[in-house]
């Protein structure tokens, strides 16, 4: 397989990541189906489709002919049997819970066509905890994308003992495809490295505030002000989903029964209340 056999692609999950992926999968001329066990996040990823092309002819960042092209290629679909029964390539990016994905990746096995690339957009799992469920292994891969996928150009695609050097290739060159920037892992690590590097920062940003040192919102001030990034820890992690950091925590401190790994208490405040960030509206911060 080439990266010239990609013609469909299927996008599981219509949440925080997958509704962007599949809009940049469909913005690059891909046939895509995105498929969500809820219908109303298909329904609310079709009504951002429909919302955010226009806005972009506005702007002048796309023509006409791009935003409906992108409308026309693009497929909300509650049944995943229909949604990957045609794939060449499928991204995972339903919820980061392991037994989840690896029933995921079974189903998927039996639903796709046998040559089809299966990835996961896992935050923090690498493929080799899933490729098992499958018996077609050499085609699973990592392919993690950055919220917002629409705008963020880096791809982590993460190479595990299992992938073919096939598989990797065509996933590079997918990326390249989608306009994206790609580093390719030959070694699997949980969190691969913007997690990794990521979740160090927001430890001890965490602990801070655990601590009473200073607010998120102070810490948020003092993150952007002087290490220039654009957004602090705090804002980030209401961007990416606090029930996301409260998964990854827990299921690392599955792993390694480190109590350091477990979940801040702030972030467990925070996830038991509901309020996890910019998706439920409240998270550290208040949206509209
Ligand atoms: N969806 C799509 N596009 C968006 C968007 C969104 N949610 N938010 C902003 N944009 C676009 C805007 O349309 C605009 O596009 P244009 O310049 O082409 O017109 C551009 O981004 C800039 O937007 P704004 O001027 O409104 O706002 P900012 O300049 O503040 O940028 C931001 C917003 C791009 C989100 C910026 O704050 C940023 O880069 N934040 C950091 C994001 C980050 O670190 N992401 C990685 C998170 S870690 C992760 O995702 C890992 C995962 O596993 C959890």
């Amino acid at each position: 397989m080439n990266i010239e056999d990609v013609k469909n692609i299927c996008v599981i999950g219509a949440g925080n990541m997958g509704h962007q992926i599949a809009l940049c999968c469909a913005l690059a001329g891909y046939k895509v189906t995105c498929t969500d066990i809820s219908q109303e996040m298909l329904d609310k990823a079709e009504a951002f489709a429909k919302s955010y092309l226009p806005e972009r002819v506005a702007k002048g960042k796309l023509t006409q002919e791009m935003a409906d092209g992108a409308l026309t290629n693009l497929q909300f679909i509650p049944s995943l049997e229909e949604a990957a029964g045609e794939a060449d390539y499928v991204i995972e990016a339903a919820v980061e819970k392991m037994e989840i994905k690896r029933k995921l990746f079974a189903d998927l096995d039996r639903i796709a066509p046998p040559q089809a690339i299966l990835a996961t957009n896992s935050s923090y799992i690498v493929s080799s905890q899933i490729a098992d469920a499958t018996k077609r292994p050499a085609k699973i891969c990592n392919m993690h994308f950055f919220n917002p996928a629409l705008v963020m150009k880096l791809v982590e695609v993460v190479q595990g003992p299992h992938t073919s050097e096939e598989t990797a290739q065509v996933t590079m060159d997918l990326c390249a495809k989608l306009g994206k920037i790609a580093v390719l892992l030959k070694k699997e690590i949980y969190g691969f490295l913007v997690n990794r590097i990521l979740s160090a920062l927001a430890q001890e940003a965490l602990f801070l505030a655990d601590m009473g040192i200073a607010t998120p919102q102070e810490i948020d001030i003092a993150v952007t002000n002087a290490l220039g990034h654009p957004m602090g820890p705090f804002r980030l992690m209401d961007l990416t989903g606090i029930d996301l950091a409260y998964y990854s925590a827990m299921e690392r401190y599955q792993t390694s029964r480190d109590p350091k790994d477990k979940p801040s208490p702030l972030v467990v405040e925070k996830y038991v209340k509901g309020e996890w960030g910019k998706k439920t509206k409240k998270g550290y911060y208040t949206y509209d």
